[in-house]
């Protein structure tokens, strides 16, 4: 397999064409089969990335870690806080130093207004491709994995209803970074993509004039509506998912009295039993069980957040192969 996006950074899937897009769902879909096939694929022989964690991780990084042993490289595994960024090291060396070591350099940091700038500032100075594992704003691993399962779900040319709804929870003060790739990313694919979220969870201004952008250019609409109800109505994908205030309030206190006023903005089966009689619920996982979601739809018939979270290793892997290669 050629690596034929060798050294492009992954930090948004806005920097990427619907082309190139194309290519690593393809290339994805055949790494599935050989997964499945138990065929060698060691594509990246003897390759080293460098996964570096602000954040925990379930998915991410073991789709991360699993993938590349399963193409022949090995990865680093990086607590960022044992590291010297702990004492102050900056991203610019950090990226130099990690580039001259290996062949790929994976992050997540998602504090915000700063987690998307540090990605790029690493861009900026390394020399193999920086691979974003969730920023601030953008998780374009989880997004590409999401288009890979509605698009295996889904026969091609159907003209799809994808509502993603604002949830709540109180695990942890989530960041914007999955509704806001969805809403650009499933525009291009010519869905029909409707944002719900309560008074105070905006995304950001520029975001929305983007994903109408995207909807205009890529033949999909895009619309934003207060009424929880309404967003699940005929709709053929429901994504319900928390997201924090981080937009109008930046304290990373996770329960206030906006989040509780919310309460009631949960998948249930009521709410299932509006949408399309097919409908197909998506989470990024982790889901807030009992808070974002009620166990019968999530573990119900219309779930399929497991055939999402497994597709992260095969999309994973494709970026991987497709931007590492021979230095
Ligand atoms: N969906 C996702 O990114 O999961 P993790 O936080 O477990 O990596």
């Amino acid at each position: 397999m050629k690596p034929r996006f060798k050294g492009k950074h992954f930090i948004t899937l806005e920097d990427w064409s619907k082309d190139e897009i194309d290519v690593l769902l393809k290339v994805s879909n055949e790494l599935k089969r050989q997964f499945y096939n138990n065929d060698i694929t060691d594509y990246l022989k003897n390759k080293t990335s460098f996964l570096m964690f602000f954040e925990q991780s379930t998915r991410t990084r073991n789709s991360m870690e699993a993938g590349i042993a399963q193409l022949g490289g090995h990865a680093n595994f990086l607590d960022t806080s044992t590291m010297q960024i702990s004492h102050g090291e900056s991203a610019k060396d950090t990226a130099v130093i990690l580039s001259s070591y290996g062949h790929g350099i994976a992050c997540r940091n998602c504090f915000w207004g700063v987690g998307n700038q540090y990605l790029n500032a690493m861009a900026k100075h390394a020399t193999v491709p920086v691979m974003n594992l969730q920023d601030d704003l953008y998780h374009p691993m989880q997004g590409l994995a999401d288009l890979m399962t509605i698009q295996e779900v889904f026969p091609e040319g159907k003209r799809i209803k994808v509502s993603i709804i604002w949830a709540y929870a109180k695990s942890h003060k989530k960041p914007i970074s999955v509704p806001l790739t969805q809403i650009l990313l499933f525009p291009r694919y010519a869905m029909d993509v409707t944002l719900a979220y309560p008074e105070g969870y905006d995304l950001p201004d520029w975001a929305i004039t983007k994903a109408r952008q995207n909807a205009e250019q890529g033949g999909g609409t895009f619309r934003i509506t207060h009424d929880m109800a309404e967003a699940y109505q005929d709709a053929d994908v429901v994504i319900p998912k928390n997201w924090g205030s981080w937009v109008t309030n930046q304290s990373s206190e996770v329960i206030d009295d906006l989040l509780e006023s919310y309460k009631d903005w949960k998948c249930t089966e009521a709410m299932i039993a509006l949408a399309s009689p097919d409908v197909k619920y998506m989470h990024a996982l982790p889901a807030d069980r009992g808070n974002e979601v009620e166990d019968s739809v999530i573990d119900g018939p219309h779930s399929i957040v497991y055939q999402e979270a497994e597709n992260r290793l095969h999309t994973a892997k494709a970026v991987m192969v497709m931007t590492m290669g021979d230095k």
